[in-house]
Formats: C-alpha cells, structure tokens, sequence
C-alpha cells in the first residue's frame, strides 16, 4: 500500500511532468549520459533506468545498445512515465517526429504500457518506487542506472539493496545524487531571496545535499557492491538570462510572489537580476553540482 508521503510526491512529480519534460531534463540528463557510459551499457541485454522521469535519453539509449536488449524504465509518477511512453511512439512516428518534448495531454494519457510497438522495441515502462523493486525479480539486470533520485526519497539503503538484488553477478549501479549546496543554487536561490524579501515561500522541493562522497561510498559497500567509484560533475543549467530564470523557474516565481507587494516584487526581482549578473561579473555558469556513483555486484 502506498504511503500518503509516497502518494504526495507522485501527486506533485505529475503537475511538474510536462514543464521537467519541456524545460528541465535536457539539463539534468547531462549526469545520466555520464553514468550509461562508465557502466558501458552498449554491452548489455538488460538495463534498467529507475526513477526514468520522461525518459529524456531513452531515444539515445534505444540507438546505441544491443539490438536484442531491453530497456525498462520506471517512475513515481505516472504521467513520468506516460510523457516517456509518448515520447518513444512520437519518435517512430515519421509525421510527427521533431519536438519530442511538446506533447497534449491526449499524447500523454493515450499511452498504453502493454503497446505491441513498445514490446517490439523491448521497451518496458512502468509506474514503481525505487524503494521497492517487487516487480522485478531478482537478478535481472545487467544495469541499474537512477539519476538525481535518491536525494529525494525516504531511504536509500533500501533503494540500494533493491538495486543490489534486482542486479546480475557483475551487473553495474550507477546513481547521481545532488553534491555540495554552495554549488546547487538552481535549487535554493528562489526561496533563499524570497526570505531575505520578507516573503514566505511555501511548498518548495525538499531534498538532501552532499558534501562528503564518503557516504555514497558506504551506502554501496554496504549493500554488498564493490569498486565502487565517486567523483564531483557540474552541469551548467542554461540560465543566462532573465528571459531564461523566468521560463526556467515559473510558476515557482509567481507563486512566491502571489501575496507580495509592488514593493516586494521589485525587489524580490532585482535581487534575481543580480544573482544572475553576479555570476555573469565572475564568468561563471548558472551552477548544479552533482556526486556520480558507479559500483559493481560481485560475480
Ligand atoms: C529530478 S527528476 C529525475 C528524472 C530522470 N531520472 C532524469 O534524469 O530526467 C526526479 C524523478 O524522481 C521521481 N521519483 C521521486 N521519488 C521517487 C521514488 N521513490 N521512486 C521512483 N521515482 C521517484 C520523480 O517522479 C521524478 O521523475
């Protein structure tokens, strides 16, 4: 039975699904590229992408792996998985193919999983928790890739231990994890500048930070993986100017906003302005910096 924090979380990931799809994942699947390429997964017949969102490199995947292999994906969110869905039947679809990523929602609630084309592609979606991978059996896997997944969810060593048991003997693990909070400001500024404005934001994204890869390391091992590899990536998020933070994070802005004062507003916009030019003055991207985990089930 799913919990009522479980059920939340789904419930949210669902309204944000189409603007993560339009404007969010072309950035955040920079680290999955990294993980598929150090876990080599052009060499297996099975792989699984957990926590999959709408399956931004699933195109990407599909091309390069095996042409018997599978893929399986699988998300919290429903409408997650029905934008991955509707994305891979655009993509086979000759009229319609380009802006993989504007879908209707007709795209999106007509995806059926059991579709025969995606069982011709070897493509298996499902809706599922990272938590608790009873749908799968074990030892299934030759891949168990989850981008920015398991800094939001409950507990991550039995995410891992799922992970570990779904896994064949020298199957590969790769995750990615938020890193240090100096260099996440794409995922605090708003509310940190909405405070310093005298506003209070309500309902932002919670979610836990990194600093030491010591832990990651001893969340593998203690799962049972070995050569377990960890290192700091930065991906810059394609802000560079106010156009750009308004698209990228609205309707968050205007949601701080809603209750605000002329007054407010001007400033609570000035300071995003100066955000933005302090790290234009240094030379510097708009940062994410993420910890990347790759470790192995010994054979
Ligand atoms: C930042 S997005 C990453 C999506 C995708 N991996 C990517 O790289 O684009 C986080 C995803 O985790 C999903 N999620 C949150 N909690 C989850 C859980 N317990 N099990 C599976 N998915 C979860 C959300 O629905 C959302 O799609």
């Amino acid at each position: 039975m799913q919990s009522d924090v479980v059920f939340r979380t789904a419930k949210g990931w669902d309204t944000f699904s189409d603007k993560y799809a339009r404007r969010i994942q072309k950035n955040t699947s920079v680290f999955c590229m990294t993980l598929l390429n150090m876990v080599h997964y052009e060499d297996a017949d099975s792989i699984l992408d957990a926590g999959c969102g709408a399956g931004y490199l699933h195109q990407h995947m599909m091309n390069q792996k095996k042409p018997d292999a599978h893929l399986y994906g699988f998300d919290l969110s429903s409408q997650m998985v029905k934008r991955a869905g509707a994305r891979m039947k655009k993509s086979l679809n000759k009229d319609k193919i380009g802006s993989l990523d504007i879908l209707t929602q007709e795209e999106v609630d007509s995806v059926n999983f059991d579709d025969e084309i995606f069982k011709k592609l070897n493509y298996h979606l499902s809706v599922g928790n990272v938590e608790d991978l009873s749908q799968y059996q074990n030892e299934m896997f030759n891949i168990y890739v989850c981008n920015l997944v398991y800094q939001i969810i409950g507990d991550q060593q039995k995410a891992i231990s799922e992970a570990f048991r779904v896994l064949k003997p020298g199957g590969k693990f790769g995750i990615t994890v938020w890193g240090r909070r100096e260099n996440c400001a794409a995922l605090w500024f708003l509310k940190e500048l909405a405070l310093e404005t005298g506003l209070s934001p309500v309902g932002m994204q919670g979610g836990r930070f990194v600093s030491n890869p010591e832990e990651l390391i001893a969340l593998a091992t203690n799962a049972g993986f070995i050569n377990a590899v960890c290192w700091l990536q930065m991906a810059p998020f394609d802000v560079v100017s106010m156009k750009n933070i308004e698209e990228f994070f609205n309707p968050e802005i205007e949601g701080i906003l809603a209750n605000s004062t002329q007054e407010q507003r001007d400033t609570y916009y000035k300071a995003l302005e100066k955000m933005l030019n302090d790290y234009k003055r240094e030379n510097k991207p708009f940062p994410f910096e993420c910890y990347l985990l790759v470790a192995e089930k010994p054979q």
